[in-house]
């Protein structure tokens, strides 16, 4: 029987996580990755563009890598430099990946590449969604001609970067509205699920044990560990590891349909995901599917397998 291909393309701000993502989306046989965009977000974009061309280089990933926004749309960036360390990947130098470097803008490349596809092209977005903004707007066709959008970000309770907003979210507000309210299919991994996606610290020192890839991952994810232990979690959440898996794996993953949309004003709950979840009013639409619990033990096991074969 021949597998399924899915079409993916990859929209990350690498980070730790991100890395991590990125690593697991090499490792499945079902995804056919198209191409891969950068954006500011846990780091400034000169360190994005470079870890995700150089974790590629390390997964042995040949896959065109974009530069894109190096700025929210309206607001200056913020990052996350205290969890993924001022580099993005928690101090550890790769090889520098000696893959030709793009000069096409990543909304271009998306688009030419949604195109390509004629209407089965996924795409995964694990940082801020400015990239996905200025594509929508210079190509107001694009969301039409995606078969789905699967983000990490957000949560229907609490946030993290601020107690409303979930850092993606919050880092570029404007654009992520832009994205909840594009009619594409979306399928949003927040925090209500990623904060259960979580490795230990004794399955992260076994993958660590396996390999090049294994060490990368354990070293690398060393400091955001240490940041997630001091905040109370016991392991270090894969948060942007999610929305890849979702789509391989769906049946690890229970949510629900709801209407989300995204705080643009508020001054202590700018960024927060509104969601109609829990509440009598409903929104006029449900245009989200929000991931909500995760099997922790199964997503822990795949990924070890993932990280650790060959
Ligand atoms: C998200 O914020 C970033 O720091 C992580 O890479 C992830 O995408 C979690 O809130
Ligand atoms: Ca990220």
């Amino acid at each position: 029987m021949i597998e399924k291909k899915y079409p993916v393309w990859l929209d990350v701000d690498t980070g730790v996580d991100d890395a991590a993502a990125l690593l697991v989306a090499s490792r499945l046989t079902q995804l056919d990755i198209r191409g891969i965009s950068a954006v500011a977000g846990n780091v400034e974009l000169e360190h994005t563009f470079a870890n995700t061309r150089n974790v590629c280089a390390l997964a042995g990933l040949h896959v065109p890598v974009y530069r894109g926004a190096d700025k929210p749309l309206l607001r200056p960036l913020c990052t996350a430099a205290h969890v993924h360390g001022f580099d993005g990947l928690g101090g550890v130098v790769l090889p520098e990946s000696d893959a030709l470097v793009e000069t096409l803008p990543a909304w271009d490349a998306l688009y030419a590449e949604a195109v390509r596809q004629r209407g089965e092209l996924q795409l995964i977005a694990t940082g801020p969604l400015t990239n996905l903004a200025i594509a929508f707007s210079k190509y107001p066709d694009l969301p039409g001609l995606l078969k789905r959008i699967l983000i990490m970000g957000g949560s229907s309770k609490e946030g993290n970067d601020t107690p409303a907003a979930e850092f993606n979210i919050y880092v570029d507000p404007h654009a992520a509205q832009a994205v909840f309210k594009c009619g594409a299919p979306l399928v949003m991994c927040g925090l209500d699920v990623t904060m259960q996606a979580m490795l230990l610290p004794d399955e992260i020192e076994a993958i660590g044990r396996s390999g090049r890839i294994g060490r990368f991952f354990r070293d690398s994810t060393k400091k955001a560990l240490a940041f997630h232990q001091a905040n109370g979690t016991p392991g270090m959440c894969l948060h942007d590891v999610c929305p890849v898996l979702y789509l391989t794996h769906p049946h690890l993953f229970q949510g629900q349909e709801a209407g989300v949309y995204v705080e643009t004003q508020g001054t202590v709950t700018l960024g927060k995901t509104v969601t109609d979840l829990w509440s009598d009013f409903q929104f006029p639409a449900k245009n989200a599917f929000v991931v909500l619990d995760v099997d922790r033990s199964a997503f822990a096991s795949l990924i070890r397998d993932l990280l650790t074969a060959g």
